[in-house]
C-alpha cells in the first residue's frame, strides 16, 4: 500500500497522457501562446504501462486517464488496451469530442464509466468557451456512451457570468436522461483568468436549484470529490464539486502522473518527482513514489476556503490545468 503521513491510503492514480488538446477552454489553458510538450519528453506507451504496474502492484485500484485531452494521443487506443490488462478500474476524463472513434476500444477495455466535460448546453456558448464548433458532436457522443450503458458524469465548470443561468437547464437534463451532472467550483491555475467573483459556490448553486426543484442528498463514497443530490423521479443526478468553498482533502486518495512522467502528490503541490527519468535510468521508482506521497501536505486544497476573496490568482504557483489533467 502507498500511505501518506496522515494515514491516507493512496489507491487512485490519475495519469495525464498528453498536455495537448483539441479544444481551447480559457479556464484551462494559459492566456499566452502555449507550446505543447514534444512527444520525446512524454512517457511512451510502454513506460506508462511499466509505471502504472508499479502502482497497481502496490495497491492502486483505480486509474483515470486525463490530458489535456487523452484521446488526442495517437496511441491512446494501445495505451487503453495495455492498461486494461492490469487489475484496476480504468476510466477517463475527456472532453468527449472524439469518443465516437473510441466507443469500441473503450467497450473492449471494459471501461464502465466516463467523466465528460461540457460547460454549456448552448452551441454558441460552447464555441465561445472552447474556440471549437463541436457542441453537437460532444452532445451526440454523450448520448452514444449512455446508450452503451456507460455511467456518464458530465463536468460543468460553473462560472458567474458564463453559465450560471444554465444551472437549472442542466438539472432538467437529468429528468429523462440517466446522466450525472457535476458542477465544479472554478479553481485558479497559472494564467486562467480566475477571479473570486467568478466562483459560483456550492451554496449558490444549491440556492439556484432549490428555487425550482426539491432535491435530496445522496450518500456518497468515502473518497468522492462531489456532493451528490437527486430530484426524486429524475433518471439522473446532480452534484457539486466544492473545490474552493468546502474542500475534501481529508479523504484524499489521489496521486497524479503528468504526461512528462512527474508524480504530483496533490493537485496543488509545487514539488514534483521525476519518475520517468528514474525509470529510463534503470532506477527503482517505488521508493521515490513512497517518498513523494510520504511528504504530502495535509490540505493544500484547503488553503482557499478561508480567504476566497483575497486570493491573487497570479501569485499561485502551479502548472496550468492543461498540464495536470484535473
Ligand atoms: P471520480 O471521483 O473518479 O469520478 O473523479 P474526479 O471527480 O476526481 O475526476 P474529474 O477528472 O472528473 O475531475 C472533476 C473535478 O474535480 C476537476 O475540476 C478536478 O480538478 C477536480 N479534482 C479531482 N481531484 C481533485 C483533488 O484531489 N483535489 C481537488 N481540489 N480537486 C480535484
Ligand atoms: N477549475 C475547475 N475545474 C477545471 N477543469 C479544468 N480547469 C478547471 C478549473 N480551472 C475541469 C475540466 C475537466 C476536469 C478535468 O477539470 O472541466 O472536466
Ligand atoms: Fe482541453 Fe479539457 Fe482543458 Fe478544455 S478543460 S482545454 S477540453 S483539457
Amino acid at each position: 500500500m502507498i500511505i501518506d503521513g496522515f494515514n491516507r491510503v493512496h489507491d487512485y492514480l490519475r495519469i495525464s497522457l498528453t498536455d495537448n488538446c483539441n479544444l481551447r477552454c480559457f479556464y484551462c489553458m494559459p492566456e499566452e501562446e502555449y507550446d505543447f510538450t514534444p512527444a520525446s519528453r512524454l512517457m511512451q506507451a510502454t513506460e506508462i504501462y511499466e509505471l502504472a504496474k508499479v502502482f497497481t502492484d502496490n495497491g492502486v485500484r483505480k486509474i483515470r486517464l486525463t490530458g489535456g485531452e487523452p484521446l488526442v494521443r495517437k496511441d491512446a487506443a494501445a495505451i487503453i488496451h495495455s492498461l486494461s490488462t492490469l487489475p484496476v478500474e480504468l476510466t477517463l476524463t475527456t472532453n468527449g469530442a472524439r469518443l465516437h472513434e473510441f466507443a469500441d476500444v473503450l467497450t473492449a477495455a471494459g471501461v464502465r464509466s466516463l467523466n465528460i466535460s461540457l460547460d454549456t448546453l448552448q452551441a454558441d456558448k460552447f464555441l465561445f468557451i472552447t474556440k471549437r464548433d463541436l457542441f453537437h458532436q460532444v452532445k451526440e457522443n454523450i448520448d452514444l456512451m449512455i446508450s452503451r450503458g456507460v455511467h456518464v458524469k458530465v463536468n460543468v465548470v460553473a462560472m458567474k457570468g458564463l453559465n450560471d443561468t444554465e444551472i437549472c437547464d442542466f438539472v432538467e437534463w437529468t429528468r429523462l436522461t440517466p446522466v450525472h451532472v457535476r458542477f465544479i467550483e472554478f479553481m485558479p491555475f497559472s494564467g486562467n483568468r480566475w477571479t473570486s467573483n467568478k466562483v459560483l459556490s456550492l451554496q449558490e448553486i444549491l440556492t439556484i436549484i432549490g428555487a425550482e426543484y426539491d432535491y435530496l442528498p445522496l450518500k456518497g463514497g468515502a473518497h468522492d470529490t462531489a456532493k451528490g443530490f437527486i430530484v426524486p423521479g429524475h433518471a439522473g443526478t446532480f452534484a457539486v464539486i466544492s473545490t474552493m468553498t468546502a474542500p475534501f482533502c481529508s479523504t484524499c486518495n489521489r496521486m497524479r502522473l503528468t504526461a512528462d512522467g512527474r508524480l504530483k502528490n496533490c493537485l496543488f503541490s509545487k514539488e514534483e518527482t521525476d519518475l520517468l527519468t528514474a525509470l529510463r535510468n534503470g532506477q527503482e521508482v517505488l521508493p521515490l513514489i513512497r517518498k513523494s506521497v510520504g511528504g504530502k501536505a495535509r490540505e493544500l486544497g484547503g488553503q482557499f476556503a478561508a480567504s476566497l476573496q483575497t486570493i491573487q490568482a497570479e501569485t499561485i504557483e502551479n502548472r496550468s490545468m492543461i498540464t495536470i489533467g484535473g
